[in-house]
């Protein structure tokens, strides 16, 4: 089995937590359009009254394409559950999220919703966070000075570039400098320092945001509850 049939088998999985009448949190990335794709399915069969709340542009496009119906956060009076991808998760279920540069609305919908899901196949599981680069959003104004910042504390920053070569803009017209830290021994203390610099609008590190991770093996979806 492929990297991406292991995607595709978690994303079905995940809809078995989608139940009538709830607002969904829909997540970015491509393990999750697997589950979109689940969801629309799901909720044509079933005849299901579900609302979606998306976390970009990405995810909003293909599910209006689905059929599904939307509203913003702004627009809900709570979330039941939303269920996105992640880049690394730690045996302690703390993640690494924003490989597809949608972090700031991946946070603020998981930080208003009741239950998290990640979806993730089996290679984003490691002992400790940190080789995959680790984002952080920040506003383009002084965003040089941030680098700056960043490199002179040993943290390896790049700035992500789009495909035509600039410095990419995510969604909210943001940049996105990538910390290539390998290991992050004390995430706690690391978030804790990028939250306290002006400039930085959101970080990569998801700590404490979900109890149950669905993980694509070769053998099937394993649930994992911490
Ligand atoms: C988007 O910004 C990310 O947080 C994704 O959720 C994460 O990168 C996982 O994406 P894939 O499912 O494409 O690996």
């Amino acid at each position: 089995m492929n990297q991406d049939e292991l995607k595709a088998l978690v994303g079905k999985k995940a809809v078995d937590w989608v139940f009538d009448n709830m607002t969904v949190g829909l997540g970015t990335g491509s393990t999750v359009k697997y589950m979109v794709e689940a969801l629309a399915e799901k909720i044509k069969k079933e005849k299901l009254s579900i609302t979606g709340v998306v976390t970009s542009e990405e995810t909003a496009k293909q599910a209006t394409s689905l059929g599904i119906p939307l509203k913003s956060v702004d627009e809900v009076d709570h979330i039941d559950l939303t269920i996105d991808g992640a880049d690394e998760i730690s045996s302690d279920f703390q993640g690494i999220k924003g490989g597809g540069a949608a972090l700031l609305f991946e946070k603020i919908v998981a930080s208003n919703s009741k239950k998290n899901i990640w979806i993730v196949d089996q290679s984003k599981l490691v002992d400790n966070l940190g080789k995959f680069p680790l984002p952080v959003e920040v506003i383009p104004y002084g965003s040089e000075k941030v680098f700056a910042k960043f490199d002179s504390k040993g943290l390896h920053p790049t700035f992500r570039l789009a495909a035509d070569g600039t410095k990419l803009r995510t969604d909210s017209n943001n940049y996105i400098i990538d910390l290539h830290l390998e290991q992050i021994m004390n995430p706690l203390k690391l978030a804790e320092y990028l939250k306290a610099q002006v400039g930085v609008v959101e970080h990569g590190l998801f700590l404490n945001t979900v109890n149950t991770v669905i993980v694509g093996y070769p053998s099937g979806p394993k649930v994992l509850e911490a």
